[in-house]
């Protein structure tokens, strides 16, 4: 049988995300043997670079992260060798013909297969893809391409991107990122809520009262003004990060662990969902610490959570030993998605004693305490099963055009009508009137400890 080659082409690769993630996902598949025999990493933009000065460029980026790996440095090394760089126009049939010519090199005869990772702005998207179909495709294996957001910026204009991708391309070819999929307390969730009885039963609007998902940074805008002034939170984090996880926290038991089965399921939460209104949000934003006035941005601590907060059990037995505030008594069940990986349940305890009063007390599955096996990038999960044609945590294009009929008609109110954000002390737990709309709903954010 022919021996196949994978040949992963990052377009875009002197930008931040192929230096901060890519490059080093993909050494980390490298060093855990996860790669395919024969494969080759291609970094393409537009600079001249000769492949040394990629390889001292892609080194620079890349960790052992656990001290002491053994042979990391000699894995780095061989690691490298791989990598090449080709310097090219995006829109240009030319360059990508060359790029072609210096694949074929590096397959030398074998099958080839190809996955380009668009990492470039997706206004060149339909060029690189129109282009890299017609001159750098394989021709006798499978090509693949990553594509990452912003797919559009509405529904319309994400339609558009569609239509122009599958002018070139099968929806099957199509591999949508999301990193927040690629997560590993994410990817948990199924697990968590279909492997345990005694939590599938209790997820239904019967016994679970509210769920909250929190996202927050504990860093301003940084260099990332001008994408926020344009595209704002709502599309780079609500649309896609959080929308996904809600997606997969509210789907019923799909048929199968099939990709196709669990998109199904998933397209089925947010066609059963009403489009956001506006009285359903709170804009908020920062006030800067700097003298130059306010800029936009969360600048709170670093979180990503899910929180669920269970009713009441019926009947009020111990009602009187809580002491304080029996709307405390509710179970709780945290999912700490980031930092510290964890998985907490709060119960009500008795407080050890001759009294009887009850204590609020948790279950606590910590990753850190419990796993020590490093818990891997998202890129690494994600980049692995595009390699591998795995498709359950990507993006179908259908999930997207939902996704976005939720948000499309209030982000366009919020522009249309100029609807200025509620402003909130930089390190505060964020703009006040969240808790106003909270209140409406009888939940409390956060810990109601
Ligand atoms: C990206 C957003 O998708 O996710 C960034 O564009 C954000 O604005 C980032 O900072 C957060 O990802 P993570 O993995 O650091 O939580």
């Amino acid at each position: 049988e022919r021996e196949s080659t994978v040949s992963i082409t990052v377009f875009g690769a002197s930008g931040d995300l192929a230096k901060k993630k890519i490059f080093p996902a993909l050494f980390a598949l490298y060093y855990e043997d996860c790669l395919p025999k024969h494969f080759t990493v291609f970094g393409y933009a537009q600079s001249k670079m000769t492949d040394a000065e990629l390889r001292t460029m892609v080194s620079k980026t890349l960790t052992c992260r656990i001290d002491k790996r053994e042979n990391c440095g000699q894995k780095m090394e061989q690691f490298l060798e791989r990598c090449f760089y080709h310097s090219g126009q995006y829109d240009l049939e030319e360059s990508l013909a060359e790029l072609d010519k210096k694949l074929k090199e590096q397959e030398a005869g074998r099958l080839s297969n190809r996955l380009f990772y668009l990492s470039i702005p997706p206004n060149i998207f339909i060029d690189v893809v129109k282009s890299a179909s017609k001159s750098a495709s394989s021709k006798n294996g499978w090509t693949r391409v990553i594509v990452e957001k912003p797919f559009g910026r509405d529904t319309e204009s994400s339609a558009a991107l569609t239509r122009g991708l599958k002018q070139y391309l099968e929806e099957d070819q199509i591999f949508r990122i999301d990193h927040y999929l690629g997560k590993e307390l994410v990817e948990n969730l199924s697990v968590l809520r279909f492997s345990n009885l005694v939590f599938e039963p209790l997820w239904s609007r019967q016994y679970i009262r509210n769920v909250q998902l929190t996202f927050s940074e504990d860093f301003g805008t940084e260099g990332r003004g001008g994408y926020f002034d344009n595209y704002g939170i709502i599309r780079d984090i609500m649309q896609n990060h959080l929308l996904q996880i809600f997606t997969l926290f509210a789907m019923e038991t799909p048929i199968s662990l099939d990709a196709e089965d669990i998109r199904n399921e998933k397209v089925k939460v947010l066609h059963s969902m009403k489009p956001l209104q506006l009285e359903d949000v709170v804009i908020g934003q920062y006030k800067s610490h700097t003298r130059n006035g306010i800029s936009l941005g969360t600048r709170m601590i670093k979180l990503a959570e899910i929180r669920v907060q269970f009713c009441h059990v019926p009947g009020s037995l111990y009602k009187r030993c809580f002491g304080t505030d029996i709307d405390l008594a509710t179970n709780e069940l945290i999912i700490r998605v980031q930092p510290d990986e964890a998985i907490y349940l709060k119960i009500n305890n008795k407080l050890p004693g001759l009294g009887m009063k009850l204590d609020r007390s948790n279950l606590n599955l910590l990753y850190s305490s419990r796993y020590s096996k490093e818990i891997p990038d998202a890129y690494e999960r994600l980049l692995l099963d595009a390699i591998e044609g795995e498709r359950r945590l990507f993006i179908r294009s259908d999930e997207l055009d939902a996704a976005w009929e939720l948000f499309t008609p209030l982000l366009k109110e919020l522009e249309e009508k100029k609807i200025a954000p509620e402003l909130y002390p930089y390190g505060s737990r964020g703009p006040v009137g969240a808790h106003y709309l909270a209140a409406k709903y009888n939940v409390r954010w956060g810990d109601v400890n």
